[in-house]
């Protein structure tokens, strides 16, 4: 079977849980050949090849991407979805926990992106994907920090897409909902009652459920894909209808 991602190399940060894992997973099934840049590689989705990454580390991107680009016959996607979670008030987060979510979720995709940008530039097909967020299009409750991070990648995602236009690279992010993944598991474990908590974030979605992490790879997958070659500078809203629709109370 032929996929539109025959030959391409991509690149998924954090691919070894959530949305990364299921992102690697479908670009591998259509076709892609798959990094892996995560901090723990033992457990890689099926069709994928690790690389030990830590995206606060300049030094530590820089090989992992020049080997996956050496080893895998240069890079056409870029997906960057590590990624930490924040809890609370602005009041809540001390500074060094503000400069390491920044750190991971703003300056982590900044990193990866200028180290795979001059394989990018000699792609056919180059694309990045950002993970950013509802939070940063939404004020969500007891998510300041975390709002701040992606309200940056956002920005960002804008920045890097005019910059880099003319060289050929596309560049969007997309904006999910509440997705259930590990990610989602630890925030619930700091409510004093996940449950109720839990119940909480499913409502938020108009659907009335989280989002799926293979719905997210999927949006992933159709801004990454050659197909979507005018696609570039978009925040594809993956929400369950969070961002705009008013539906009332059942
Ligand atoms: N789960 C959600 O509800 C949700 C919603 C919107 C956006 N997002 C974003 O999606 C992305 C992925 O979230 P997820 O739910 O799949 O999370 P997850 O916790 O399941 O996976 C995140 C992955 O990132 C890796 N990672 C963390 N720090 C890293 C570092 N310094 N270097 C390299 N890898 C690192 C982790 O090891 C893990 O494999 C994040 O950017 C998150 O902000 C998640």
């Amino acid at each position: 079977m032929t996929g539109e991602f025959d030959g391409l190399v991509a690149i998924v940060t954090g691919g070894g849980s959530g949305i990364g894992r299921a992102t690697a997973t479908a670009l591998a099934a259509r076709g892609a050949r798959v990094a892996v840049l995560d901090l723990a590689i033992d457990d890689l989705p099926e069709g994928s090849t690790g690389y030990r990454a830590d995206v606060t580390d300049r030094a530590s991107v820089s090989t992992a991407v020049g080997a996956a680009a050496a080893e895998l016959g240069g890079i056409d996607i870029v997906v960057n979805s590590a990624g930490i979670s924040a809890i609370g008030t602005v009041e809540a987060n001390d500074d060094p926990e503000w400069a390491r979510v920044l750190d991971i979720n703003v300056t982590g995709t900044a990193r990866v992106t200028a180290a795979a940008l001059p394989w990018l530039r000699e792609s056919r097909a180059a694309a990045v994907v950002n993970l950013c967020s509802v939070a940063a299009l939404n004020g969500l409750p007891d998510r300041a920090l975390y709002s701040a991070s992606k309200g940056a990648v956002l920005a960002l995602t804008f920045a890097m897409a005019t910059d880099h236009v003319r060289e050929g690279v596309r560049i969007n992010c997309v904006c999910p909902g509440t997705v259930s993944t590990a990610f989602v598991e630890r925030m619930l474990q700091n409510f004093p009652d996940p449950v109720v908590e839990r119940a909480a974030l499913d409502a938020r979605q108009a659907t009335g459920r989280m989002v799926t992490p293979e719905e997210v790879a999927g949006a992933i997958l159709y801004l990454a894909s050659p197909l979507s070659g005018s696609t570039t500078g978009t925040a594809l809203d993956v929400d369950g209808g969070l961002t705009r629709l008013r539906v009332r109370p059942s």
